[in-house]
C-alpha cells in the first residue's frame, strides 16, 4: 500500500509518498518527499504570520503535491493529512485539498495528528523502536514527553507549562539579533561560544512521585524563567557597555550558555523518565531535534547507558509530509479513516489510544 501524505500545519507546504515494505521491523519506505519552506515569506516579520502562511500554502500546494507524485512514481491508495494541531487557516488548505483529491480519486482519507507524525518519523527512518520507549517531541509549539508501550499509542508523561523549547530558541535568537528562524541561528553561533560563560538557571519542576508517576504535571518543563534571565542578562550587559547590540563574541557566549541549559533540561528529563519506566530505547523528534548539541549529547548519554537513541536525520526533524504519511499508514492499519465531514482542529489532542 502507498500513501500520499500532505502537511500544511505551519510554515512548510509538504507532500510525500510513503509505501509499506511488508517487513515487521522496518514497516515503511519513503518514495518521495517534497517540502516548500515559507521562511522567506515570514522572515521580514520576524515570525510566522498566519494569514500569509495560509495564502502561501494555497499558492504552493498543487505544485508540491504534483512534484511528490511524479517523484514517487505514480499512484497511491490513500491520502493522509494533518488534521491538527497548528494554524487553523493553514491546516484548512491541506485538509480541503486532501479531501477533494480523496473524493475525486475514491481513496480513503486518513486524519493524522501532527505530533504522531513527528514520533513516527523515528520509525520511518530506523524501524520500530524497542519498547517501552520514551520519546520527547520538541518543536516550535510543543515540548511533550511520551511513553510508548504499543506502536501507535502515545501516553503523555509531561509537557511544557509555558514556552515550548523551539519557541524559547526563537525568542532568544530574536533578542540577540540573530533573526528568524531562531533555532538554527543559535545552533550555528553557539559553536563559537563558551557554554559556561553565563550561568543561566535550570528550572526543575516537581520530581516524579514514585507512587503516582502517571499524575499530570509530574514531568513537566518550563522555559519562561530561562528566557527571562536571558532577557535580563542582555539588558544589563547592554547598559554596562552602553551599546544597542552586543559584540559577536559575547552573543556567541550567551547563545551557547542558553543552548546548554535547554539541552541539559530536556535530556535530564528524558533520561530520568527512561530509567523510571525501564525504557529499552529513547527518541527525540520535532524541529528542535535538528539541534547539533542536542543530538551529540543525546547520543553520548544513550551510549553511556547502553540505550539506543532514535533521532531523525535533519531533513525529517523539521516539518515534512513523509512522517504524516507514515503515521497515516499506522492509523489506517488500526482501522482509522476520516469521513467527508472531517474538519481541521487547531488544538487537536493526541489520544493515548
Ligand atoms: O517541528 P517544527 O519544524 O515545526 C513545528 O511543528 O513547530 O519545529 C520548528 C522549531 C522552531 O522553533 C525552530 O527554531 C526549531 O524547531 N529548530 C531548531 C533547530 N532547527 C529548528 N532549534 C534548535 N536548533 C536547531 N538546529
Ligand atoms: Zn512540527
Amino acid at each position: 500500500m502507498r500513501v500520499l501524505g500532505i502537511e500544511t500545519s505551519c510554515d512548510e507546504t509538504a507532500a510525500a509518498v510513503v509505501e509499506e515494505t511488508g517487513e515487521l521491523e522496518r514497516p515503511w519506505r519513503i518514495r518521495s518527499s517534497v517540502v516548500a519552506s515559507q521562511v522567506a515569506v515570514h522572515r521580514e516579520w520576524g515570525g510566522v504570520v498566519p494569514e500569509l502562511s495560509a495564502r502561501q500554502h494555497v499558492r504552493d500546494i498543487c505544485g508540491v503535491v504534483r512534484q511528490a507524485l511524479e517523484a514517487g512514481g505514480g499512484g497511491y491508495d490513500a491520502i493522509a493529512v494533518t488534521q491538527g494541531p497548528g494554524l487553523v487557516g493553514s491546516l484548512l488548505v491541506g485538509l480541503a485539498f486532501a479531501k477533494a483529491l480523496a473524493w475525486a480519486r475514491s481513496v480513503p482519507l486518513i486524519p493524522v495528528h501532527h505530533l504522531a507524525g513527528h514520533i513516527e518519523s523515528l520509525v520511518l527512518e530506523r524501524g520500530e523502536m524497542p519498547r517501552p520507549a520514551v520519546v520527547l517531541v520538541v518543536s516550535g509549539g510543543h515540548t511533550n514527553l511520551y511513553r510508548i508501550e504499543q506502536p501507535g499509542r502515545y501516553e503523555l508523561l509531561g509537557r511544557t507549562r509555558d514556552d515550548a523549547a523551539g519557541e524559547a530558541f526563537d525568542k532568544v535568537a530574536k533578542l540577540l539579533g540573530l533573526g528568524y528562524p531562531g533555532g538554527p541561528a543559535i545552533d550555528l553561533v553557539a559553536r563559537h561560544g563558551n557554554d559556561r560563560a553565563v550561568r543561566f538557571p535550570k528550572t526543575r519542576l516537581t520530581h516524579a512521585d514514585r507512587n503516582a508517576p502517571h499524575l499530570p504535571g509530574r514531568r513537566d518543563f518550563s522555559f519562561s524563567g530561562l528566557k527571562t534571565s536571558v532577557v535580563r542578562h542582555v539588558a544589563a550587559r547592554r547598559e554596562d557597555l552602553g551599546l544597542d547590540g552586543l559584540p559577536p563574541a559575547e552573543v556567541a557566549d550567551i547563545a551557547a550558555s542558553f543552548q546548554r541549559v535547554v539541552v541539559e533540561t530536556l535530556l535530564d528529563r528524558l533520561f530520568e523518565a527512561a530509567l523510571w519506566y525501564d525504557a529499552r530505547s529513547v527518541g527525540i523528534a520535532g524541529g528542535v531535534s535538528a539541534n547539533s548539541r542536542l543530538r551529540e549529547e543525546a547520543e553520548a548519554r544513550g551510549a553511556s547507558r547502553g540505550l539506543p537513541v532514535f533521532i531523525p536525520s535533519p531533513a525529517l526533524s523539521t516539518d515534512n509530509a513523509a512522517m504524516i504519511a507514515a503515521a497515516g499508514l499506522r492509523r489506517y492499519r488500526a482501522g482509522v479513516v476520516g469521513g467527508p465531514d472531517l474538519n481541521a482542529d487547531p488544538s487537536l489532542p493526541l489520544q493515548a489510544a
